[in-house]
């Protein structure tokens, strides 16, 4: 039995969620800030950690109100440690150690991808061994799980996140920040019309999408150098079919090679409707997505994973601090 409070603050979003046992959410509290950042086309981060400081405290209290508990009730407090952007993880963070030290409650530190791959814990049990995809504005990664809480990163992009890829396209293409839904949207009208190179096809399980985006960034400047129009939906259509393509390749590829029970898709780029489609089709073994609503950043899914960590003991002590940077590989059990 166990009552997790979770706070989640690593780059616009400000999140709260309480979970009771494994999967009973009793709130998921997302204050977002896209509309702010999208007058920028992008997230500034001084702007995102101060409002975070704005709403912290109405968007804890609005999630003890609509789980129906109190302080008394929480077992521990989990909190996303890294990575994101400094001035973001600080104001969750320092709420978070405030609450642990008023309330005397187990403070737990939790890593951002980590808490990406156990969303898919909030729906059914994860099976082991399995591989995940993180795919994500700053991630691209397949990590081999032999076991709950074990992760190996045995492939990685060399440059661009995926989804950063995405929210370039999306910038040339003028689309609203961020491109990546746009983007998903607008392939499902097109066609794949445009030649553009397959990033890093090779034997290995690293992923390189820089080659991606300026292919597409070169062909808008180009036609626009002629006066030709480009076709919105063929190139987003373009641009997805080939960026899926190495994505599912070379995560079936390893799902072979590990001999996995089932593939785990985590992070926001898990929302695209064409990944979901095209790798639950490919794929000889279950696929786990999660939900819509916890692919992208949330505090479900960092008390998804400090239900675990709080099983496991893995508690911090009150000088637990961020980590913008932080590899997957230091969490997790050896
Ligand atoms: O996990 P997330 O919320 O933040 C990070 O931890 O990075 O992921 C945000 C990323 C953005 O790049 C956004 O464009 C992308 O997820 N994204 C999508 C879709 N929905 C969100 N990319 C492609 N298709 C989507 N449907
Ligand atoms: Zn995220």
């Amino acid at each position: 039995m166990s009552m997790i409070l979770a706070i989640e603050s690593s780059c616009d979003e400000m999140s709260v969620a309480i979970l009771k046992d494994k999967r009973e959410l009793l709130c998921n509290v997302v204050a977002s800030q896209i509309d702010t950042h999208r007058l920028y086309g992008g997230v500034v981060p001084e702007i995102a950690s101060r409002m975070h400081v704005e709403c912290v405290s109405t968007v804890l209290k609005t999630a003890l109100n609509e789980a129906h508990v109190d302080m008394n009730d929480i077992d521990a407090i989990a909190v996303t440690k890294g990575p994101g952007l400094v001035g973001s993880l600080h104001v969750g963070m320092q709420a978070a150690k405030t609450l642990a030290l008023a309330y005397h409650k187990p403070l737990i530190g939790v890593h951002h991808i980590a808490g990406h791959i156990y969303a898919n814990e909030l729906v059914e049990d994860i099976i082991y061994p399995c591989l995940c995809l993180v795919v994500s504005g700053g991630h691209s990664e397949l990590v081999y799980m032999k076991d709950e809480f074990c992760f190996e990163v045995i492939g990685e992009t060399l440059d661009d996140a995926i989804g950063e890829a995405y929210d370039k396209v999306g910038r040339v293409l003028h689309l609203p920040y961020p491109g990546g839904p746009v983007i998903d949207k607008m392939a499902k009208e097109g066609k794949h019309n445009y030649q553009l190179p397959l990033p890093l096809d090779d034997d290995s399980y690293n992923f390189s999408f820089s080659g991606l985006k300026s292919a597409v960034i070169n062909l808008c400047h180009n036609a626009t150098q002629r006066g030709e129009e480009i076709v919105g939906e063929d190139l987003a259509c373009s641009f997805q079919e080939v960026a899926l393509e190495v994505l599912i390749n070379k995560t079936l590829k390893a799902a072979k090679d590990y001999q996995v029970k089932e593939i785990l898709v985590a992070g926001g780029v898990s929302a695209n409707s064409g990944l979901r489609e095209k790798l639950t089709r490919k794929s000889d073994i279950k696929v786990l997505f999660p939900p819509m609503k916890y692919c992208t950043d949330n505090a479900a899914m960092i008390a998804s994973c400090g239900r675990i960590m709080y099983e496991k003991k893995l508690f911090s002590t009150l000088d637990l601090s961020v980590k913008p940077s932080y590899d997957l590989e230091e969490e997790g059990v050896k």
